[in-house]
């Protein structure tokens, strides 16, 4: 077991594209992807990308715990999944605007807009292809993750600097709670 330091905004390794990994079987992806599980956890975080921890591989490991998806939603919570290799393609036109945290950028939260609903495909730590179809909080996760592997962080996808700021100052406990119950609807086709 081993918790992670975590790469703050301004790190040369967050500000770079991550090298595509050749083999998501071998042990030190699984050993990575196991250490990032760990630093998750001892955070309380809903995902990490590779290069968040100074590792510059397109490796991203996120999960949607059940207590962080509001009552009645119809979104399902996500266990633990490791994406190597991921590819994001919206699905549609659709484009929302919420509330973003990243761990490397500790305490702050920003408005920024993305895609309503899209694909993910990836490999699996078997070395499977795999693919996810997600909406809503599901989405914006995989595709703030994703950007973490291409040298993006959320601010640089903000319109607005005035929808920045300390999460403190915003006076919502839980910023989860900044975002309607519709973006947790689940996959609508
Ligand atoms: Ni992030």
């Amino acid at each position: 077991m081993a918790i992670l330091k975590i790469a703050r905004m301004g790190h040369p390794v967050l500000r770079q594209p991550a090298a595509a990994v050749t083999d998501p079987t071998a042990p030190e992806i699984a050993r990575l992807v196991a250490d990032m599980k760990d630093t998750l956890i001892d955070i309380g975080g809903n995902g990490l990308a590779a290069p968040q921890v100074y590792v510059g591989q397109r490796v991203v490991l996120y999960r949607l715990a059940a207590e962080r998806i509001p009552p009645g939603a119809k979104q399902p919570a996500v266990d633990w999944t490791a994406l190597v290799n991921p590819v994001i393609t919206p699905l549609g036109d659709g484009r929302m605007v919420n509330y973003e945290r990243c761990l490397s950028l500790p305490d702050m939260v920003g408005k920024v807009e993305r895609h309503t609903k899209v694909r993910c495909a990836y490999e699996t730590l078997e070395g499977k292809r795999a693919e996810i179809v997600a909406r809503g909080f599901h989405a914006m996760v995989l595709q703030h993750e994703c950007d973490h592997l291409d040298g993006v962080l959320y601010p640089m996808r903000m319109r607005e600097l005035s929808d920045f700021g300390y999460a403190s100052e915003w006076k919502v406990p839980d910023f989860i709670r900044l975002w309607p119950p519709e973006a947790f609807d689940g996959p609508q086709d």
